[in-house]
């Protein structure tokens, strides 16, 4: 999957907040043999830490603001040519908080993944470790999806499975969580990066 000439694929990773899952890519990417590069990081909101993470790596950063186009749709197209300059051969949307719209899907679908901590089909959207606490389950966890016009509805790349304790909080059980959470976004983007990967209907197979 690696671009012509070059040894590492190269990634364009959004967020919207802490960064902790960008950290985690960030800081795999500084081994040769991950083989991933990470272009740019893109953000939906300026002076949060998951742009900060980046600068302090020496990672190029932009921000598009919704606040900032009449409409939804421009705002997409913006963001989808800001993507598409650092030509990603993966985006990572990681704690990115907007769905991604038709521009670009049209440009980047099939080749953007992102995580959500739960496992789907459960608890889709940004409450996912409220819900499944509220809910009762007793396993919860994460799943890495190949990003669809849907809320968390992709087709499922991996996914890591979690204990809810009895005396939980949300954040106690978020932290547990994303703690998986890293480690199944940094073997999974390396692989798919390094190995490629296909999408048939649902099924995701990784080369
Ligand atoms: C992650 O749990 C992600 O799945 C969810 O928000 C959290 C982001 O965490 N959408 P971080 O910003 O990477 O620390």
């Amino acid at each position: 999957m690696p671009t012509t000439g070059s040894t590492a694929g190269s990634v364009v990773v959004l967020v919207s907040g802490h960064g902790s899952n960008l950290q985690a890519l960030i800081d795999a990417a500084t081994h040769p043999a991950y083989g991933v590069r990470i272009a740019a990081v893109g953000a939906d909101r300026g002076d949060i830490q998951g742009l900060s993470r980046a600068r302090r790596a020496g990672v190029p950063t932009f921000v598009c603001r919704v606040a900032d186009f009449a409409t939804r749709a421009q705002w997409d197209a913006a963001l989808t040519s800001q993507v598409a300059a650092y030509r990603p051969d993966l985006v990572v949307l990681a704690g990115f908080m907007r769905l991604a719209g038709d521009a670009f899907l049209a440009q980047f679908g099939g080749r953007t993944v992102n995580t959500h901590p739960a496992l789907s089909p459960s608890f889709p959207g940004i409450q996912g470790p409220r819900e499944a606490l509220d809910y009762g389950v007793k396993v919860t966890g994460c799943t890495l999806f190949v990003v669809d016009a849907g809320v968390d509805t992709g087709p499922i790349v991996a996914q890591r499975a979690v204990s809810v304790h009895d005396d939980d909080t949300v954040e106690i059980l978020h932290e547990r969580i994303k703690t998986q959470e890293r480690q199944m976004l940094v073997d999974y983007v390396g692989r798919m990066v390094r190995n490629g990967f296909s999408v048939t209907e649902r099924k995701v197979t990784i080369s």
